[in-house]
Order: C-alpha cells, then structure tokens, then sequence
C-alpha cells in the first residue's frame, strides 16, 4: 500500500502522525510510506531520517494526496485540503466529526473511507485517545506550576516549598488519564494534593497508586467548593463520554480562591468545566485569561505543545491498526480488530459511525455490512462455481 504522510497545516498544530520508526515498519512490510517535505521537522524529525528509514521524501502536498492509498495523519483534513479527496481513498486521523459538518459531507460525497482515532474503541477504553491524555495530565501540572510564577500572574510559589515552608495545594478533579498523570507529576514535584472523583473505584485505584502521598474525596459541589477554596492549583480533568464536560466550578466559588492561583481547565476541549471558561473559545495565541484575579490556563491542544513527546506517543499507538490497514485492506483489518470497526467513521458514501450521524442528521448504515460485504460476494460466487 502507499502511505501517504502530508505535514500538518491546521493552525498550531507541529507534530506528525509517523516517526521514522514507525515509517521503517511499514517499508519492512513491503509497503511505500510517501513523506512531504519537512512534515517531521517540528517533531524533530529530518527529511533525512525518513529517507534512512526507507521512505520517499515528495515536494508537495498535493503529490502526497494523490499518490497515496491512505493518508496517516494527525488532525482533520482542512478546507484547503478538501481537493484531495477521491473515492476509495482511506483517511486516517483524529477526525471529530460530529462537530463539523463541513468534512463529514465532503468526506461522503467522495467515498473516502475515514477512520477516527477517536472513535477506535475497547470496551470503554479509547486507546488512541489515551497517549495524549498521558501529555496532557503531565503538562498540567508543568504549565500550571509556571504559571504560579509571579512573573505569570501567579502568586509566586514552587510547588514543592522548601524546608520551612509548605508546599502547594493541588486540586485535581477527575481521577481518569489525565487526572493520574496530573497527580503523578503534582506528587513527584512535591506539591500536596487532593483529587477528587464521582468514581469511587477510581479513586481507590490512585490511592493505590499513591499511597499515603495524596487525600482522595468523593466529587460533589460541597466537597469541591471546599477544596477550591484552599487551592494553590486547580487541574480540571473530568470526561462524561459522549457530553459536555460538566461545569463544576463556579464562579462563586472562584470568587473565594486566593488571587494569584491557577486553575488549568484540560476538559475545555470538551466545553470547559468552570462557569467561566465553559464554551469560552481557547485561543492558542492568548491562552491565559485572568478573572478575580485567579490565572485560567485554556488549551484545547496541549499535546500539540510538545509535538516531540506527542508525535511518538501517537504514532507508538496508531501505527499498529496503520499496518493492519495496510497488509489486510481496511475491512479484513476491522474483522482482525473488531474495535476498528468502531473507528470508521464514513465509507461508501455513508455516515457508518451513529453519533456523527445522529448530530449531523445523516442516515446511519451499519459498518458491519459493509465489513461483510466482500464475505457475501465471496459467498455468491462460490455458490455460483459450484452451482
Ligand atoms: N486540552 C487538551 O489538550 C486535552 C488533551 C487530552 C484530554 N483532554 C480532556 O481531558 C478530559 C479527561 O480526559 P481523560 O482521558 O482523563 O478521561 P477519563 O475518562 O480517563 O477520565 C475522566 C474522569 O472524570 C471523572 N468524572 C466524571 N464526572 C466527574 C465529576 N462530576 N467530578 C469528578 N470527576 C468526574 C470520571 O469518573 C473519570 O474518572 C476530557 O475532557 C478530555 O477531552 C484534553
């Protein structure tokens, strides 16, 4: 198969879906991985590296597109990259759909075969969505210690203390991916920390993890007006699958925090969890907004921060169904992985993922059939030789 590779072009966004590595898996399967120029640069890879790898390096985008039987990337195509689209050609990408209806119908219309990482789904686990919570409970913890920096707007302390003098009070709320790699990094950098989940074996889980070196509580609105109120740092990381994030914190309750302090909303990817930052549009240009003094850190895409970090966590999770796709065809690789299945979002020219097409009004088909569909031919033309 021909991979193709494009560099990212949406706004702020610097990291690649394929390492060399991963570029040099797919060359050792027989198959042809297609690079744009400079598309690993930012993720700190050369040109030249992808050629050691076994790749071909290509001018222009446009090439790339067209050459390519699949095209690996990291964020959605754009209205610029529309053009590209052709029947048959495979997709695969964090997509989010079902906010853009723009793409879903371009994607429809060409017959392109799109698969979400996203939506790719284990039971209720979403493992190409995890690398990148892992990124961002850690830069958490690593911008919102920054920020408590006066010259940031914080109130001017080190999350550790030092002998004599306190450390800070990290909050964290929701104890999933996000909320374990953010205590981890607010434990390891000494601060003292509570966190806070609706999941009480969730919460067992990280008191495990963290023996003696946290305080766990139950998440309802008393118990966390009470925290806030004594927080240094506050990190947001609730998930309801499927909804808005919840908004947790009020602005009265904000209102009772020391000024100086931090509040790093992770969830506003998901509409914000405060009544201040909720559906507050997260500029990456000015991600900082300071109300009541309290310093609001909003990123929609921290993982898009540290692309080298995230580029190998990404590409480390998604390369594996890439070669499935790659050596199997995308619908022999979805009955290898059933939980493919659930990451193809449109093909044939139709919505097959239910939530896209239940928000976006389109008529859902169901992926299986299209999965079976070349069973049932083969099925038809055995009858028909041996009848
Ligand atoms: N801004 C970014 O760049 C970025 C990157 C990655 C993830 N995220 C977002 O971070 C959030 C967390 O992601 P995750 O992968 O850790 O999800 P997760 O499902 O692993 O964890 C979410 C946790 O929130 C808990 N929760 C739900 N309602 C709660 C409440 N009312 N109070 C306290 N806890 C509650 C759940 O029980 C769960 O443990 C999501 O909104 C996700 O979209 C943002």
């Amino acid at each position: 198969m021909l991979i193709g590779v494009p560099k990212e072009i949406k706004d702020q966004e610097s990291r690649v879906s394929c390492t060399p590595a991963a570029a040099n898996q797919f060359v050792l399967e027989g198959h042809t991985v297609l690079v744009e120029t400079g598309a690993g640069l930012e993720s700190g890879f050369t040109d030249q590296e992808y050629i050691e790898a076994g790749a071909i390096i290509l001018d222009d985008a446009a090439d790339v597109w067209a050459k390519a039987d699949m095209i690996y990337k990291v964020k959605e195509p754009i209205t610029s990259e529309y053009k590209y689209l052709r029947e048959g050609l495979i997709v695969y990408a964090y997509l989010h759909l079902a906010a853009d209806s723009n793409l879903t119908k371009e994607l429809v219309d060409n017959k392109c075969v799109a698969i979400a990482f996203e939506t790719v789904q284990v039971g209720s686990a979403l493992p190409l969505l995890k690398p990148m919570s892992e990124v961002a409970g850690r830069m958490a913890i690593q911008e919102g210690a920054r920020l408590l920096t006066k010259p940031c707007g914080g109130k001017g302390m080190v999350l550790q203390g030092v002998p004599g003098v306190a450390p800070a009070h990290v909050v964290i709320l929701g104890a999933g991916t996000v909320g374990t790699a953010a205590t981890r990094i607010a434990v390891g950098m000494g601060a003292r920390v509570t966190v806070l989940d609706t999941n009480v074996d969730r919460l067992a889980e990280v008191g495990d993890i963290f023996i003696d070196k946290i305080e766990t509580l139950i998440s309802n609105s008393f118990n966390i007006a009470k925290v806030v109120k004594d927080a240094d740092m506050v990190v947001s990381s609730v998930l309801i699958p499927g909804h808005k994030a919840p908004q947790l914190i009020t602005e009265a309750m904000v209102q009772t925090m020391e000024p100086g302090s931090v509040i790093v909303d992770v969830a506003i990817d998901q509409g914000g969890s405060t009544e201040l930052t909720a559906n507050k549009e997260a500029d990456y240009h000015a991600p900082i907004f300071i109300r009541h003094g309290i310093v609001h850190y909003l990123v929609a895409n921290i993982p898009g921060t540290v692309p080298r970090t995230s580029t190998q966590a990404l590409s480390n999770a998604t390369t594996r169904y890439a070669l499935a796709i790659a050596n199997l065809g995308w619908k022999q690789a979805c009955r290898k992985y059933p939980e493919l299945a659930s990451g193809i979002n449109t093909a044939e020219g139709y919505v097959t993922y239910k939530p896209v097409a239940e928000d976006l009004n389109y008529e859902l088909k169901n992926i299986q059939e299209l999965i079976n569909n070349k069973q049932i031919y083969l099925l038809q033309s055995k009858v028909r030789k041996n009848g």
